[in-house]
Order: structure tokens, then C-alpha cells, then sequence
């Protein structure tokens, strides 16, 4: 379940494109983040998708014409609109589009909008040239002045056969407007720097050394940091993960790499988290051809890699912009003594320490459980969460650092 929409009041507002029948499947998913969905179809979406499907998946009534209220002393509209904490319109045509922003209230969906005070969000979806057109265009600004979120289409092959902008995103692009309209905007004009995932440490053309890091824990923090208003630079090590919408990503392999990518771009960061699980060690010697086995045995000798976060620790001294630096532990003893040696010893503002050997909070799960240790404060234990929320909770931490005076600095 997503924290963030979990009992938000949604109504999902469906117009008439061929793209209706891609949001039945948005309100499942809204149901699973705990959301609860109200579904009002205008008369032209109820044409391609029938209200029964939308009801049976969102377990509400379904809202269609403005006057078919069976209950006499319910004013749909109104009760809907003053219940709602956002809007989503999805599809939104060109004709709905015209409606909203001419302030039309000639069908329900209309009319719930003009009266409501929710977050109202519209993901354009129709013909590339009826996007293209001057009014569509004019009408979408206009929107956007009313202070509504438009998600820009994504461009393709239409299911008219041309190809051009109109396509309605996917789902997990919407899921994250709506989560960063929902989240305090605490980032804005602040660039982090987020490492993720494993580093690939080749031994020969087809070998090489790794962990079993997934990278979900650094994409979950470059998630929430952008949905916070950051600009994010996520620097990854090889992660089957699909990179966060709006997030610069800088796809790297070794160690070496991963460190002369963070290089690049420290003069720029106010936040560096290294969550990656950085190979201390790369081979010695990589082979140019591929290993045989006819050696009945091979040694091999591992040279040291760089420490990109204790390196970052020692620039920062020399650096007049502040800078919140935060490290990951993952420990599968003395957690908390471990973690305390790094935080000192890295020149860090924040450690957070999680056990790998815990079921629900090591490789490739969705859970974690972790302790946060700065510097002169009391360590802060958090319980087991997504590692979403999990990133959440660092971040608020990252923010207070950034109100507040970095302990480091002066070091
Ligand atoms: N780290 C790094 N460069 C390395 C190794 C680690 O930047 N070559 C960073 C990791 O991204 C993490 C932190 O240092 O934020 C701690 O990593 P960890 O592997 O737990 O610790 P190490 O410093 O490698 O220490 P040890 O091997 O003694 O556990």
C-alpha cells in the first residue's frame, strides 16, 4: 500500500476516448494503494466502457447523468465534489477539455469540477492533431492557470493509425503526479545526487563480480525526492528497475565508473545518499578473452576499489555550498557499532544502517526496517515499511537537516 495515497478520496472522471478502457485497470490500482475511487462517466465514455465494469472494480456506485440521482435528497455534484481530496480526469478529450476550461457545468463530471476545492489532475488522450489544434492548446493553458496539473500525452501510434502526441502515459507516470501533488514540495530548487543498485566488476567478457543489491531502495529515494520537487541525478549500477519518471539517469557499471559519475556532478549536489552497494573490490586483471577451465585452478587477485563515500566525506571540507552527505550500512552484525564507525569515519550527516540477514528488510524485497543514526542526535529506529515510505522518512530527516545548521560542516 502507498502511503501517500492511501484514504485519499479520489473521483476518477472518465470522457470519451477509445484510451477509457486503459483507467478501468488505474482504479484497480488505486484500490490497492488504499485509495477510494468514485468513477463519474461522462454519457460518451459510457460508450466504450460500460459503468458496471468501472463499479465492480472501484465497490462504489458509479455516476453518470446529471439527473439520474436515485436517492432525492442527494445533490450529486455537490456531495461528491466537497467529499474529494483530487480529481483526476482520464481521459480528458478535447471536448471535456473545452468544457473545463469555459466553465461549463453541462454534465455531472463538469459540474462536480466548477464546484470542487479538490487537487484536479487531466491526462490529455485524443488524436495528435485535435491535441495540436490552437483551441486544444489555449484550453490546456487556460487549465493549467486554473492551477490544474496536466500530464502531457506521450507521443506514438495512435489508435487511429497516425502517430503523434495524444497517447494516454502509462499508469505508473500518472501514480507519480499524483503522489507529488499530494507531497510537500520541501525540495524545490535543491539538486540531489542518488547512487543505487550493485556495480558489475568484470573479470572477463562474460563474468563478473557483483551483490545482490536490486536498486530499490535508491530508486525508491530518487522517486520521492522528485515527487518532493528535487531535480534528481540517479546514478545506477546495472537494476532491471525502469528509472522514476523526471529523473536524469546516469547508467554506470563498476565502481570506477559509479565514481567518476558522482564526481561529475558534485559541485552541483545540496543532498549526495549513496545507497549503492558498492564492490569494494574489482579483479586485478580483466581478461580480454573468456576464462577456460582447462586451469584445474585460478586464483584471483582483487585490487581495492575506491571509497566514493569517504572520499566525498574528505571534498566536501574544502566546499563553501553546504552539503547534506547521507550513507547506507547493510550489516549483517553489530549493526549499530558498524554504522556508528562509518558515520564518524565518512565525515557523514546521516547513516542509515538496515540487517541483511532480516527477511524483511535485505535484497530485493519491497520492505525494510532501518535504524538512522547523525550525528549528535538520538538514533532513530524505524519500523518495518515499504521501502517507499522507508525513503519518505530519510528525506523528511534530509529536510531537517537543511532547515537546521549541518552538523558536519565545520568538522
Ligand atoms: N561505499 C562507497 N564506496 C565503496 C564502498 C562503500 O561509496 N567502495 C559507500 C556505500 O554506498 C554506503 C557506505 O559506503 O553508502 C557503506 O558501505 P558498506 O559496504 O556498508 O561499507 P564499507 O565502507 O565497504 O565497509 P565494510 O566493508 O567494512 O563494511
Amino acid at each position: 500500500m502507498n502511503y501517500i495515497l492511501a484514504h485519499k478520496k479520489i473521483i476518477m472522471g472518465v470522457s470519451g476516448s477509445i484510451a477509457a478502457y486503459k483507467t478501468v485497470d488505474w482504479v484497480r490500482c488505486l484500490g490497492r494503494e488504499g485509495a477510494e475511487v468514485n468513477v463519474v462517466l461522462t454519457e460518451a465514455a459510457a460508450r466504450f466502457v460500460t459503468p458496471l465494469t468501472f463499479a465492480a472494480l472501484s465497490g462504489n456506485r458509479v455516476y453518470g447523468a446529471m439527473f439520474d440521482s436515485v436517492d432525492m435528497e442527494e445533490i450529486p455534484h455537490i456531495k461528491l465534489a466537497g467529499q474529494a481530496d483530487l480529481i483526476l480526469v482520464a481521459p480528458a478529450t478535447a471536448q471535456t477539455i473545452a468544457r473545463l476550461a469555459h466553465g461549463f457545468a453541462d454534465d455531472l463530471l463538469a459540474a462536480i469540477i466548477l464546484a470542487s476545492q479538490a487537487k484536479i489532475v487531466i491526462c490529455p488522450a485524443m488524436n495528435s492533431r485535435m491535441y495540436l489544434h490552437a483551441a486544444t492548446r489555449r484550453n490546456l493553458k487556460i487549465l493549467a492557470e486554473f492551477g490544474y496539473k496536466i500530464v502531457e500525452p506521450e507521443s506514438g501510434s495512435m489508435a487511429c493509425g497516425e502517430v503523434g502526441p495524444g497517447r494516454l502515459p502509462e499508469w505508473d507516470m500518472v501514480r507519480r503526479e499524483l503522489c507529488a501533488v499530494f507531497s510537500p514540495q520541501d525540495l524545490l530548487g535543491k539538486t540531489i545526487i542518488v547512487s543505487a543498485g550493485p556495480t558489475h566488476e568484470p573479470l572477463d567478457p562474460v563474468r563478473y563480480l557483483g551483490n545482490r543489491s536490486s536498486g530499490k531502495m535508491g530508486y525508491a529515494l530518487a522517486a520521492v525526492a522528485r515527487q518532493r520537487g528535487a531535480r534528481v541525478i540517479l546514478i545506477s549500477g546495472p537494476t532491471h528497475i525502469a528509472p522514476p519518471a523526471g529523473v536524469k539517469t546516469v547508467r554506470v557499471q563498476t565502481a570506477v565508473e559509479m565514481r567518476d559519475a558522482v564526481m561529475k556532478y558534485f559541485s552541483e549536489a545540496d543532498i549526495i545518499i549513496k545507497a549503492a552497494a558498492v564492490s569494494d573490490f574489482r579483479p586485478a586483471r580483466r581478461s580480454e578473452q573468456k576464462i577456460k577451465k582447462s586451469n584445474a585452478q585460478l586464483n584471483l587477485l582483487l585490487a581495492a576499489n575506491p571509497d566514493i563515500l569517504l572520499e566525498l566525506g574528505q571534498k566536501r571540507k574544502k566546499r563553501a555550498k553546504p552539503l547534506v552527505l547521507v550513507g547506507f550500512a547493510a550489516e549483517s552484525e553489530n549493526h549499530l557499532k558498524e554504522a556508528q564507525r562509518k558515520l564518524e569515519d565518512k565525515n557523514l550527516d546521516l547513516l542509515v544502517v538496515n540487517d541483511i540477514l532480516a527477511e524483511d528488510s535485505g535484497f530485493a524485497v519491497d520492505s525494510n526496517r532501518v535504524t538512522i543514526l547523525s550525528c549528535g542526535k538520538e538514533k532513530i529506529e524505524l519500523p518495518l515499511l515499504s521501502k517507499e515510505e522507508t525513503a519518505g522518512r530519510i528525506i523528511d530527516e534530509i529536510v531537517g537537516l537543511l532547515g537546521g545548521k549541518l552538523m558536519v560542516e565545520k568538522k
